[in-house]
């Protein structure tokens, strides 16, 4: 526990960062903070209108703020490809974006879409990514997932669940994805002695679309954490000298334990190898040592 806020956060001048869903929840005030102490961010959203209008909505609120859109479809190889080949230096990633609790659907590639998206998409990302991550002396990469990880299981002759689909355990395996990829990724920098951070983070029950109980909602909203306060897990994850690398950082910033099914080294290089495949994307820069 600390009283971190995101007054803490040190200068970022000449820092380039990548929040994935900054048009919205969780993702805009990450964004914001990572701009409004000197970062150059890019707002990186499916929907250019949304993107576009966070990107104002951050310049009228940092004046001057070094921040831009582009447009990138986690659930689509192709556009998280074009995304990727148009980045030409990058500090910091942060993998927040996420869909979750809806009903069965696929990604343009054919992936189970939450599934897909919030773990098969970023892991691309990532890995196209490496090659500027690792020109950056002590380069992060933050990726949200959450408490719901914990009933996360993962059927590999079922990763289409296309039986057995439930709106809640297919939320519940990405972000177990999620955690397995954060603590392979680290693995797997350090085997091959990549200066880079891989850390996780959950940011509590929060008030944004993502939680979605229709009318209740405002009343709900006044039990669950603002957008700013959940972003402050990602924004301590990302720029606190206190983080090294494996941590679980939690919404009071605690450090968390993941699960056991989290922390199985087996589970997570199956995991790897398998979204590897499916994805085409395979960290060159770090393969050889592992
Ligand atoms: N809110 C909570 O209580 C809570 C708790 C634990 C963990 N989390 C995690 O926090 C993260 C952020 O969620 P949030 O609560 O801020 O929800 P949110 O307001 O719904 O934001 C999710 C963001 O992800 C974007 N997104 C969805 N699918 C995408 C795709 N295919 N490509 C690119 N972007 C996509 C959304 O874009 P659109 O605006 O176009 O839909 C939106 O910008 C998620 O990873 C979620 O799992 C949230």
């Amino acid at each position: 526990m600390t009283s971190w806020t995101a007054a803490d956060i040190p200068d970022l001048t000449g820092k380039s960062a990548i929040v994935t869903g900054a048009n919205s929840g969780i993702g805009l005030p990450t964004a914001l903070e990572l701009a409004r102490h000197g970062a150059g961010v890019i707002v990186a959203s499916r929907n250019p209108d949304k993107g576009r209008a966070a990107v104002e909505e951050i310049r009228r609120e940092v004046p001057g703020a070094q921040v831009e859109f582009g447009q990138l479809d986690l659930a689509d190889l192709a556009s998280v490809r074009r995304f990727a080949a148009s980045v030409d230096r990058l500090d910091l990633l942060v993998n927040n974006a996420g869909v979750g609790l809806i009903s069965r659907q696929e990604t343009k590639d054919g992936f189970e879409m939450q599934f897909g998206t919030n773990h098969l998409g970023h892991f691309a990302l990532t890995g196209l990514l490496l090659p500027l991550l690792l020109k950056s002396p002590g380069a992060r990469v933050v990726t949200v997932s959450s408490d719901a990880h914990k009933a996360g299981r993962i059927d590999f002759d079922n990763l289409g669940l296309t039986h057995g689909y439930g709106r809640m355990s297919a939320y519940a395996r990405s972000k177990l994805a999620n955690l397995l990829f954060t603590l392979e990724l680290r693995r797997r920098a350090e085997k091959a002695g990549a200066d880079l951070i891989s850390v996780a983070t959950n940011p509590g029950t929060t008030a944004t679309n993502f939680v979605n109980v229709g009318p209740l909602k405002p009343l709900l909203s006044l039990f669950m954490r603002s957008p700013e306060a959940g972003a402050l897990s990602s924004l301590y994850a990302a720029t606190s000298p206190a983080i090294h690398g494996g941590e679980w950082v939690g919404p009071k910033l605690q450090l968390m334990a993941p699960s056991k099914t989290a922390r199985s080294d087996a589970l997570a290089e199956r995991l790897w190898e398998v979204s590897a495949e499916l994805t085409g994307v395979r960290f060159e820069a770090i393969a050889e040592a592992n």
